[in-house]
């Protein structure tokens, strides 16, 4: 670690079901530290661009969105997500937001946006942030950056659990070819795409339990 403990900042980038929101919960508790869950930030920017109906190829309409949109997550036991005063923290978990997210996600404009709001974040103090860019983009200089993998099947088979316990009735190969898709989006785009950072370290997570994954990260505090 590079940094005292009350301003540490540690990012762990990686596909989407690698188990980054639930091992980020989790050190953030056990280090007291702000968990920043920027994946549902562009979440919340898609719901506001669905709602409004604007057409998601709509580069400067979603861009404009971005902009005006007030995104707050709360930093309380219910991680209470807001849009405009909204409490979207359910909603913004559905397939039809999943799929929308990474198209709005790879326009620049959202990006410069919601990465100014997470840097801002970053400065109140010690935070864990997940992401895709937080290691190579939104905090170059995090003491810490964890890259988590897992295969396409665990990972879909996660988000599928995770699904079905929330009383969603989705099919596991609908989940697996949505995920496969959004992988690839998130991949192939120009802007700050999914990949490690330099000085990150990689972990595969597949066969692992969430508390060792935890402990593994833990360990190179
Ligand atoms: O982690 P998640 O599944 O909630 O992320 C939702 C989408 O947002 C995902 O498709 C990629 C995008 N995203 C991003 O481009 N950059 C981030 N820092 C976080 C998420």
């Amino acid at each position: 670690m590079k940094q005292k403990l009350n301003n540490i900042q540690i990012a762990i980038d990686g596909p989407a079901g690698a188990g980054k929101s639930t091992v980020a919960k989790l050190i953030a508790k056990q280090l007291n530290l702000f968990y920043i869950d920027t994946g549902a930030m562009y979440r919340a920017i898609a719901y506001k661009v669905l709602k409004n109906k604007i057409p998601l190829e709509d580069e400067h309409s979603v861009s404009q969105i971005a902009n005006t949109t007030e995104v707050v997550l709360e930093h309380s036991e219910e991680r209470t997500v807001w849009c405009d005063g909204e409490n979207v923290t359910q909603a913004i978990r559905s397939p039809e937001i999943s799929r929308a997210v990474s198209i709005v996600a790879a326009y620049v404009g959202v990006r410069e946006r919601l990465v100014e709001l997470q840097r801002r974040e970053a400065e109140r103090g010690g935070v864990v942030m997940d992401g895709r860019d937080i290691g190579t983009h939104v905090l170059p200089e995090a003491s810490l950056k964890i890259f988590l993998t897992a295969t396409l099947q665990e990972r879909a088979n996660r988000r599928w659990l995770e699904l079905v316990k929330a009383g969603k009735n989705v099919l596991f190969e609908e989940v697996a070819q949505d995920m496969q898709k959004r992988d690839r989006q998130d991949t192939e785009r120009e802007v700050s795409p999914l990949e490690p950072a330099q000085d990150a370290v990689i972990l595969d997570t597949t066969g692992l339990s969430v508390e060792e994954m935890v402990a593994k990260i833990i360990a190179l505090t």
